[in-house]
């Protein structure tokens, strides 16, 4: 009898992936995070560290792979013949130094010290609500869903002059709980949007005066108040796995669980419930991407989606559709790349790090991926532009981005969304005009 409470015991050790103690927080005390130079032979390298087992941060891995190892890999990986930059020495010191105690915000919605810190669940849904009361004429409360454990999947619906019904911009943050700029980097630009409206800008009203914005910062609310309390490193949601699969590992990724082009493509989402990447049992089967995807229909069925976007990290890249598919161009794409460039060129312009984004076809840019929302928004909610945008930074300290950094990601992005926001209905990308 015994045997059978060691054997898995035994096995989540073998798999070098810290087990969370029942209630208790996962500790990354001791482990390293490397980025391994690649040399563009990425399957060299992969050999050599064969015999080991690590957690792969990145995936566009030409140039570098960025492992993940506990305390008992690092000095064989050291002892290995690798060129490698340390991302993080003590990983568990560099998540410490990143969280701060519960606060329960309770400054002034313009109080820009709220971009100083990392913040809970609880202290975002606050300043979303303070967001609303601070816009209360021209904003309202909206539900996308709810989650898996019951959390209001909670966002802020804005408009300007003659009320709410233009074409919507629609905004997805922290869809990948660990990935927490994202949330903070959605809240600067909800909040330049109120501020400018508020104050009378001239260009910010046009934008609220045009379309209707529908925020969502946290559409992961189970995996982020999770990577929180018990895992850092948390990415998926918290669905059970289904009867038949391995009954320790949890979470779908809602973001190759999307229903168009669910299953086009082996290479771009995992069928395992173990992996980062698990696509689900079936299309829409997260009740998060239900009701995410509700929202997009109805938008799509009203005045229609003309700007989508699903916010990540890291890497910086802008990426638009198609993912599930390297070599499949959509007839738009000219006037996506062509927009791309454009908030690239104005991130990296009004940035004092000249911070520098990638952009293409997903895809063919980086790796496919099938059920990712960018192509769903796109292909059945009709978004006219619809797009990844892959945050700071490029694997210096990739998830673990320290608190000092949000507000120049934040800001550097408010630069891009002004640029794309301005250009929507540009007549350039008509083709016509000077040779
Ligand atoms: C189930 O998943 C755990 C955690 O990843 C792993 O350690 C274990 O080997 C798996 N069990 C089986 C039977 O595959
Ligand atoms: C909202 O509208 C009401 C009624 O028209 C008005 O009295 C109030 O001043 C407005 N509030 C703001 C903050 O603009
Ligand atoms: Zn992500």
């Amino acid at each position: 009898m015994k045997v059978s409470f060691l054997a898995p015991f035994l096995a989540s050790l073998a798999a070098g992936v810290p087990t969370p103690p029942k209630n208790d927080v996962v500790s990354y005390d001791g482990y390293k995070v490397l980025r391994i130079n690649t040399h563009g032979h990425p399957s060299t390298i992969r050999e050599e560290l064969s015999g080991i087992t690590y957690e792969q941060w990145n995936r566009d891995v030409y140039k570098h792979l960025d492992i993940l190892l506990s305390p008992d890999q690092v000095a064989t990986v050291e002892a290995l013949d690798l060129e490698y930059q340390v991302m993080h020495e003590n990983l568990g010191e560099s998540i410490a130094a990143e969280s701060t105690s519960r606060s329960v915000w309770k400054r002034e919605v313009g109080d820009l010290s709220w971009y100083d810190s990392y913040h809970d669940y609880q202290d975002h849904i606050q300043y979303f609500e303070d967001l609303q009361k601070s816009f209360p004429n021209n904003s309202e409360l909206i539900s996308s869903g709810t989650s898996y454990e019951g959390r209001n999947i909670y966002g802020l619906h804005l408009w300007g002059a003659g009320g709410p019904g233009k074409p919507a911009v629609l905004y997805h943050g922290n869809v990948h709980a660990r990935e927490w700029i994202t949330s903070p980097v959605v809240e600067y630009i909800t909040l330049q949007l109120v501020t400018g409206y508020n104050n009378g800008d001239a260009q910010t009203r046009s934008f609220l005066d045009k379309y209707d914005f529908y925020i969502v910062p946290i559409v992961n609310p189970d995996g982020f108040a999770y990577s929180h309390t018990t895992d850092r490193l948390w990415r998926k949601n918290r669905q059970p796995p289904p009867k038949n699969g391995n009954q320790s590992c949890f979470g779908r990724d809602i973001n190759r669980n999307w229903e168009f082009a669910w299953d086009a493509n082996p290479l771009g989402a995992s069928t395992n419930p173990c992996s980062q990447s698990y696509k689900g049992e079936a299309p829409s089967d997260a009740p998060e991407t239900q009701g995410l995807d509700k929202l997009v229909r109805q938008l799509r069925d009203g005045a229609g989606i003309k700007l989508y976007i699903d916010w990540h990290s890291y890497g910086q890249y802008i990426l638009s559709p198609f993912g599930y598919k390297e070599t499949l161009y959509a007839p738009e794409l000219g006037k996506w790349t062509k927009a791309a460039g454009i908030v690239s060129e104005t991130i990296r312009d009004s940035s004092d790090a000249r911070t520098t984004f990638t952009f293409g076809p997903s895809g063919a840019t980086l790796y496919p991926t099938t059920g990712a929302a960018p192509d769903h928004v796109y292909s059945i909610g009709r978004a006219e532009f619809s797009y990844t945008i892959e945050l700071r930074d490029t694997g210096k300290f990739g998830f673990v981005l320290p608190p000092e950094l949000i507000r120049p990601t934040a800001e550097e992005q408010w630069e891009g969304q002004k640029a794309l926001l301005s250009l929507l209905d540009e007549e350039f990308f008509d083709g016509e005009g000077p040779a």
